[in-house]
């Protein structure tokens, strides 16, 4: 068999952004991600870690298609998307969802858990109306969420179980891969375990590839299969968690890991 397609390729992408800083005519531009190639294969969790700043978020974003690179490509299953026209941006949507740091934002908090769940289900005109029930019931069981749950707004549920909602969410159109940007670090400590345990049953369940990025490098060698460090907008080093934590190449990672008690803990207002 000829060598699997990435789900995910990033060709030597780059994102500049222009910041309110500078003037019309000397604008200050910075270099979130500068000329960084990367392929997530069908399965695999990467685990991206780096110094605040250091563009793992607009990452996630590109693989995501929230933000276009600036220059370079994006492959998503080896179709080039890097110029997403509407219906192109709905195919990624069913390949690629998103869980973020803070559920009570990402979801809507007017909305009953059971409409949240709905609602990506009717905009891709997923099954019938008693298939999209079933959907729904089926997503509550698969991310544990009792079901007293169901029917109450995501502002009744404790910060875990909004997080077990956004899961559902991001699991309800069958995604090929999660991205997930510090899906733990907004939680109560005494429930951010049961979430990372609940992604690594679900992405080893359904056969998931995950992007994981967290300031917490344990959880990041508990969780990755292959580690990117990054720093200034780009990869200096990437291998198994095993590699890079046990005999780091890089003098940046190796400064990185030093620090490591540091970043165990998202710093406030992150
Ligand atoms: N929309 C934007 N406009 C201007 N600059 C931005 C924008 N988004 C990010 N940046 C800048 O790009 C760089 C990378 O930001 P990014 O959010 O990707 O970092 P990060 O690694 O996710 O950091 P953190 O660990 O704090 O979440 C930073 O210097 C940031 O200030
Ligand atoms: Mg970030």
């Amino acid at each position: 068999m000829a060598e699997t397609t990435p789900i995910i390729f990033l060709d030597d992408i780059s994102v500049i952004f222009r910041t309110r800083t500078g003037s019309i005519f000397h604008p200050n531009l910075v270099t979130a991600v500068n000329h960084l190639t990367l392929k997530l294969m069908p399965g695999e969790t990467i685990g991206i870690v780096g110094e605040s700043g250091c563009g793992k978020s607009t990452t996630a974003n590109v693989m995501c298609g929230l933000q276009s690179p600036t220059e370079g490509k994006v492959f998503f299953k080896g179709e080039d998307v890097t110029k997403r026209t509407a219906d192109l941006r709905k195919k990624i949507g069913r390949v690629v969802s998103v869980v973020f740091q803070n559920p009570a934002t990402a979801l809507n908090p007017r909305m009953s858990v059971h409409d949240q769940l709905l609602d990506p289900l009717i905009v891709h005109s997923v099954g019938s109306d008693d298939e999209r029930e079933a959907r729904i019931q089926e997503l509550f069981g698969l991310v544990g969420l009792p079901s007293s749950a169901m029917y109450v707004l995501p502002g009744q549920l404790s910060g875990g179980q909004r997080q077990r909602v956004a899961i559902a969410r991001a699991l309800s159109l069958n995604p090929d891969v999660i991205i997930a940007d510090e899906p733990t670090s907004a939680l109560d400590v005494s429930v951010r375990a049961q979430i990372l345990n609940l992604l690594t049953d679900l992405k080893a369940e359904l056969g998931l590839a995950m992007v994981f990025i967290s300031h917490d490098i344990q959880t990041e060698r508990y969780i990755s299969d292959r580690i990117i460090v990054m720093n200034h907008g780009q990869i200096m080093e990437q291998g198994t968690a095993e590699q890079v934590f046990n005999d780091p190449q890089d003098e940046y990672t190796r400064t990185l890991l030093a620090a490591a008690p540091s970043l165990l803990h998202p710093k406030l207002g992150d």
